[in-house]
């Protein structure tokens, strides 16, 4: 008796670290190319971390959400894909560096309910801290428009 009790509770310590993992980790990329598109948007300030180019990518809920003036049902999901800009031609798209995904997540107390993930151009987890690498900025900036800088505007 004594013994099952044990097993029990093993049992369900290693399940928990199984969901608490669940909960942490970087999920895979969604299939974002169907979602709303934005303009195509061009940064050729070299200076800027935003160097290139680059189009966002909104799913149903999230157009929702920008319609309403930015607030974002749970479960919204925005895509973000970069370009490198090649030699002096930013008029096509050079090869693309990475994609960032935010997803509207109230279980994330930390970064202000919003997953924050950034992935490779090939779409792998790149493992980025989504503290300190994204959200210190996107709080800094734009607390107030639910932590999202672009609005309905982009996707015109
Ligand atoms: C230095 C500031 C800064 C950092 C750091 C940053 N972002 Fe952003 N992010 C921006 C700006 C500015 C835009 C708006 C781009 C536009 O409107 O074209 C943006 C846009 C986005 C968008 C599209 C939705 C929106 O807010 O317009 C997503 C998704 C996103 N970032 C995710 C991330 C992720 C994930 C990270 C970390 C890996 C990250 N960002 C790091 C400044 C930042």
């Amino acid at each position: 008796m004594k013994r099952l009790t044990l097993l029990n509770t093993l049992l369900f310590v290693l399940v928990c670290i199984g969901c608490a993992a669940a909960a942490t980790s970087t999920p895979p990329l969604p299939k974002y190319q169907g979602w709303t598109k934005s303009v195509r948007k061009v940064v050729t300030d070299k200076k800027s971390l935003f160097y290139g180019i680059h189009y966002i990518y909104a799913d149903p809920k999230a157009i929702k959400g920008y319609q309403a003036g930015n607030k974002f049902p749970e479960g919204s999901r925005i895509v973000v894909e970069h370009f490198n800009i090649k030699g002096d031609n930013s008029s096509i798209d050079g090869p693309k560096n990475m994609v960032v995904l935010m997803k509207k997540d109230k279980t994330r107390k930390a970064t202000g309910g919003w997953l924050y993930a950034g992935y490779t151009a090939e779409g792998k987890p790149s493992r980025l801290d989504p503290v300190k690498n994204c959200f210190e900025c996107h709080q800094k900036e734009v607390a107030g428009r639910d932590y999202i800088f672009s609005g309905i505007a982009d996707f015109k």
